[in-house]
C-alpha cells in the first residue's frame, strides 16, 4: 500500500510538537484540575495566563491556558531546530500564501505565527527560556505525574491530505495508519500518525469534520501511574471527566486513558509507545474494521470520541467527504 515519503530536503527543521495554547472559561478550575489532579508542575501563574510543564521538560511550558469566554484551541506550538529554521520557515509559509507575523511571546522569545494551509493556527520557535531541573524532586510529583507533552490528535476532513503536507513538505513520518479497507490499495486513510521527534506520533489525523482537536496527548511514565490516576480522579469529585479508558492501544501500543475537562478539552495519559527514529521504519497498516485498533483487548470508543472535539481559533471546519463509519461502543 502507498504511502507518501518524508521529504528529506526540508524547507526547515521541526524537531517536535512543543505546546498547545488553550483558551479556557474558569482559571480557578483550569488551575486545580491541570495542576493539581492531573499533575501538571506550575510553573508560573500571571493570573490570566497558566503555564505548566511536565516533570522533565526543561523548556518553560507544554500547556499554556489563557482566560477566554469561548473555550478555544488558540495555537499548536512547534519548536525548531535554529534560529536559522525560524527564518526558513517564515519564508516557507509566505511562499504558500499564509499569514505569517513575528511576535514576542511570554518565556519563549521570538515567536512566528502562521497557519497551515488547512487553517489550523501555529506557533513557531526557537529557544524557549529553560525552567528548573525538577525531574528528580521526587517530593514535587503528584497527580498522573505528568512527564512531558507527547502529542497532538486532530480531527481533519481530509487526512491524505493532511498527511501529503506534513509528510511530503515538512518531512513528518508515517508510524501507524489505518485505512478505510487494507485490502484496497487505492483506500483513502482513515487515521494517521505521523512524527519528528522519534515516538509513535507527534501529531495524529483522525477523520471527520475539521480541523478541529481532538486531544493533547501527555506522556506518564508508566502505566501504573495512569492507573493510581484513575483512583486519584474517582475520589476527587471528578468522576465525569473519565472518557474512555484505561486500556491499551491496538494503534502504537500504548497504554492510555481519556478525561475531558469541563469545557469539553480533552487530555490522553499516554504511557510506553515505541522507539521509531529509524528512517525506513516501515508504517503498521490497520482496518478501520479491526477492532484491535482502538483498543488492543477489544473495546469500542464511545460515540463522543468520533464526533466530540475542540475548535481551532479561526480555523473553518468542513465535514468529511468519506463515507465510512468507525466501531462505535453503544450509547
Ligand atoms: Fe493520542
Amino acid at each position: 500500500m502507498p504511502f507518501p515519503t518524508p521529504n528529506k530536503d526540508l524547507p526547515f527543521n521541526i524537531v517536535r510538537v512543543s505546546h498547545m495554547e488553550w483558551g479556557v472559561t474558569d482559571m480557578d478550575y483550569a488551575k486545580e484540575f491541570y495542576g493539581d489532579i492531573i499533575g501538571y508542575h506550575m510553573e508560573e501563574d500571571l493570573g490570566t495566563e497558566l503555564y505548566f510543564r511536565g516533570m522533565e521538560e526543561r523548556n518553560h511550558h507544554s500547556l499554556v491556558l489563557v482566560k477566554s469566554d469561548v473555550p478555544v484551541v488558540k495555537r499548536l506550538g512547534l519548536k525548531v531546530a535554529s534560529a536559522a529554521d525560524l527564518d526558513k520557515a517564515a519564508d516557507y509559509f509566505a511562499s504558500l500564501g499564509q499569514p505569517t507575523q513575528w511576535t514576542e511571546k511570554h518565556a519563549q522569545g521570538r515567536t512566528l505565527h502562521t497557519r497551515d494551509p488547512f487553517g489550523v493556527p501555529l506557533e513557531l520557535f526557537y529557544k524557549m527560556d529553560w525552567a528548573a531541573d525538577i525531574m528528580q524532586k521526587y517530593p514535587l510529583y503528584h497527580g498522573s505525574r505528568v512527564t512531558r507533552i507527547d502529542h497532538c490528535n486532530m480531527f481533519h476532513n481530509n487526512v491524505n491530505a493532511a498527511v501529503d503536507f506534513y509528510v511530503k513538505e515538512l518531512g513528518f513520518r508515517i508510524t501507524e495508519t489505518t485505512v478505510a479497507n487494507i485490502n484496497d490499495p487505492a483506500s483513502p486513510q482513515v487515521a494517521t500518525w505521523v512524527h519528528r521527534k522519534g515516538g509513535v506520533h507527534d501529531l495524529a489525523f483522525t477523520n471527520g469534520t475539521g480541523p478541529r482537536m481532538h486531544h493533547l496527548g501527555i506522556y506518564n511514565a508508566t502505566a501504573h501511574d495512569i492507573i493510581n490516576f484513575c483512583d486519584l480522579l474517582a475520589t476527587s469529585g471528578h468522576t465525569s471527566a473519565f472518557e474512555r479508558g484505561p486500556g491499551r492501544h491496538g494503534i502504537s501500543n500504548a497504554f492510555f486513558l481519556y478525561i475531558r475537562d469541563q469545557d469539553g478539552f480533552r487530555t490522553e495519559l499516554f504511557a510506553s509507545d515505541y522507539l521509531t527514529v529509524d528512517p525506513d521504519l516501515p508504517p503498521r497498516v490497520w482496518d478501520l474494521k479491526d477492532p484491535q485498533r482502538q483498543t488492543l483487548w477489544g473495546q469500542a470508543a464511545p460515540r463522543s470520541w468520533f464526533e466530540e472535539g475542540m475548535p481551532f481559533d479561526g480555523c473553518a471546519q468542513q465535514a468529511s467527504e468519506l463515507d465510512i463509519t468507525p466501531i462505535i461502543a453503544p450509547d
